[in-house]
């Protein structure tokens, strides 16, 4: 298995106080409202005691921290996916040379193997595979200088350090940092991943969200972009990473525990809808050199001469990472001109197969434990072929047992209801295909189309996101109904039966996907004044099938709620309810149209009372078959 794993998500949590609280329990405590973030390691430190670090979660930490383990001060943080695997070296805080300086980082250093060539010249000594662990010496370097006669007041050389170090990196991050030589200080900054400043009574706090500070203080101010804050029981300062100061007015939030883990969106499933614009810029991160037009996938370079040579892809899935791979069997075969085939993991094995090592065999999974999944992976190697993931849940047993792969990076999807995870697949199958594409026939030219409008990808989310009332009135207007259709046509097709299955495991009323082709051939037949169609109706190759498929549907005086691209007056004169999305590539329109299904059926199940998040009969991860 090789994959190359950065990190978005984890937990953070920092904490100084001088009121006797015990910092140790502070933190550990804290951490248990933060798992959600992450699970694949956790770690602490307090100037008193030193660092604890394990893989697994909060519960391991607590069984490893020894008794008389204490502070007045700490930071501690849970891992969701970094550089390296899950072990407890790779774990944060990560140090210094010295066991000076210690940070918990969320985000990606992406300079970071410049940085630990030069910090490695200097003979500073790496322990880790982490970047994170990068700026623990960089801190230390910059430390090292200003202490040697720099005129730097001794009380300031921490937060000088760090900001020369923060001006260096570049990236992404959350940081919680902090120095032994003044144990009560923290720092905290902010590029990309949010960090948000608790300030109660002669203690404050640094977190990933507010959900670990709620109980001790409601009095928060989030950090911006750019900025560092110096914090000790007793004052909080923000700068700017020019060092200039900011006047940021704390807030106080009326949120419970849960409430912040969920950002303060009514259930997890909206807030990962919304996170959709991130999720892509995540995925895409690193991964696209634009004015080549062509995709860097880490995690496949290993293999990148097998698949020069492959001849067949057989992608394996279930669920909605089942509609993706359709999805990418369209983009697969029309760009980089490989047949495709794709497997509902539950029924692989039972075809017998026909495999050879000039095929590969690609699982798709959010959470890579998906144990049909998995079979199917298991049959493919067994049978000699390549095997491949991709995957988010980092170091799962699909992305341990496959021979390489690419990771999605769309951090934990708690809902049970898969939403971003999808529209990552998606982005991460755009890759692959412009990954194989250019080792085949696809030109310099089509690489950077493609590369240049999934660039654009999250701006237009943006768009359809700050639209969602539009369908949370529809939502509203369809209420009482039982019966849905859902219709698109080739890259689409996929995503009219994903928009079904949305809407049922979420509201569990009756919705059927369907090949909007395929209507005249029975479907048809159900069609009548109280069975409305929901229509993937975007300008494309296929427009006018589909805008044909609906007249069909209208004759039978079936309702038509359609998604249609801005500026189309003629859908608006043909369906009852339109909604718009902004135009884009055909082969990446489903990561722009499946999200008003998403939803519809958000608002649609909310609106009845349902718990969307934890549908019945439903788990987040199937691992038995
Ligand atoms: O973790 P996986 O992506 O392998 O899960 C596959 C399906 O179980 C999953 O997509 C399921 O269909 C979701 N409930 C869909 O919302």
């Amino acid at each position: 298995m090789c994959y190359i794993v950065p990190l978005y998500m984890c937990g953070i949590f920092a904490y100084t106080g001088r009121n006797g609280k015990d910092a140790a329990k502070v933190l550990l405590d804290g951490l248990v409202s933060l798992e959600y973030r992450g699970y694949d390691s956790a770690g602490i430190f307090t100037p008193e005691s030193g660092a604890v670090k394990t893989p697994g979660a909060v519960l391991e930490l607590k069984k490893k921290v020894p008794k008389g383990f204490k502070g007045k001060s700490g930071i501690a943080h849970l891992r969701w996916a970094t550089h390296g695997e899950p072990t407890e070296i790779n774990a944060h805080p990560h140090s210094d040379c010295e066991g000076e300086v210690w940070v918990a980082h969320n985000g990606i250093i992406e300079n970071f193997k410049e940085l630990k060539k030069k910090l490695s010249a200097k003979g500073h000594t790496f322990v880790s595979e982490s970047d994170t662990e990068v700026l623990a010496h960089l801190i230390e370097e910059h430390l090292t200088i200003l202490r040697r006669g720099s005129g730097v007041a001794k009380k300031d050389v921490f937060e000088r350090a760090v900001l020369a170090a923060l001006n260096e990196v570049r990236g992404t991050y959350g940081v919680a940092i902090q120095y032994k030589g003044e144990p009560e200080k923290l720092i905290a900054g902010r590029m990309g991943s949010p960090i948000v400043l608790g300030l109660g009574k002669k203690e404050h706090f640094i977190a990933s969200d507010p959900s670990p500070i709620l109980k001790h203080t409601k009095k928060v101010v989030f950090l911006n972009d750019g900025d560092v804050a110096v914090l000790t029981p007793k004052s909080h300062t923000i700068y700017k990473l020019s060092s200039e100061l900011v006047n940021r007015e704390p807030e106080e939030l009326d949120w419970n525990a849960e409430e912040a883990q969920k950002g303060g969106y009514e259930h997890f499933m909206l807030k990962e809808v919304m996170e959709a614009p991130e999720v892509i810029e995540n995925t895409l991160r690193g991964r696209v050199i634009a004015e080549k037009g062509l995709a860097k996938l880490g995690g496949l370079e290993s293999v990148a001469k097998e698949l020069e040579k492959i001849e067949r892809i057989i992608i394996v899935a279930c669920g909605t990472a089942y509609y993706a791979g359709l999805v990418g069997e369209y983009m697969l075969e029309e760009f980089a001109g490989i047949p495709v085939e794709v497997e509902l993991g539950s029924e692989f094995r039972y075809r017998s197969p026909v495999l050879n090592q000039r095929t590969a065999v690609l699982a798709i999974s959010q959470s890579g434990e998906t144990a049909d999944t998995l079979a199917a992976v298991r049959e493919g190697k067994k049978k000699g072929a390549l095997t491949l993931g991709i995957v988010n849940a980092v170091g799962s047993t699909i992305a341990r047992e496959t021979d390489a792969g690419v990771y999605n990076h769309a951090g934990p999807e708690i809902s049970v209801v898969s939403t971003k995870a999808l529209l990552s697949q998606l982005t991460a199958l755009a890759l692959l295909t412009m990954f194989l594409g250019r080792q085949r026939k696809m030109s310099a030219k089509i690489g950077k189309d493609i590369a240049r409008e999934l660039r654009n990808l999250p701006e237009k989310l943006e768009k359809i996101l700050a639209w969602r009332a539009e369908v949370e009135k529809l939502a509203k207007k369809y209420a009482g109904t039982r019966d849905f259709m859902f219709i698109g046509r080739k890259y689409n097709y996929p995503i009219a039966f994903e928009g079904a299955l949305k809407l049922k495991e979420c509201s569990y009323v009756h919705a059927e996907g369907c090949g909007a082709g395929e209507l005249k051939h029975g479907h048809l037949a159900m069609i009548f004044e109280d069975f409305p169609t929901v229509a993937l109706v975007t300008k494309d190759s296929v427009y006018e099938k589909v805008f044909s498929n609906i007249q069909q549907v209208k004759a039978r005086k079936g309702p038509v709620i359609a998604v249609a691209t801005e500026g189309d007056e003629e859908i608006a004169k043909l369906a009852d309810d339109v909604f718009y999305v902004p135009k884009t590539l055909e082969m990446l329109s489903p990561i722009l149209n499946v999200v008003p299904l998403q939803l519809f059926a958000y608002y649609f199940a909310r609106d009845k009372g349902l718990n969307v998040d934890r549908p019945r009969n439903l788990a987040k991860s199937v691992t038995v078959e």
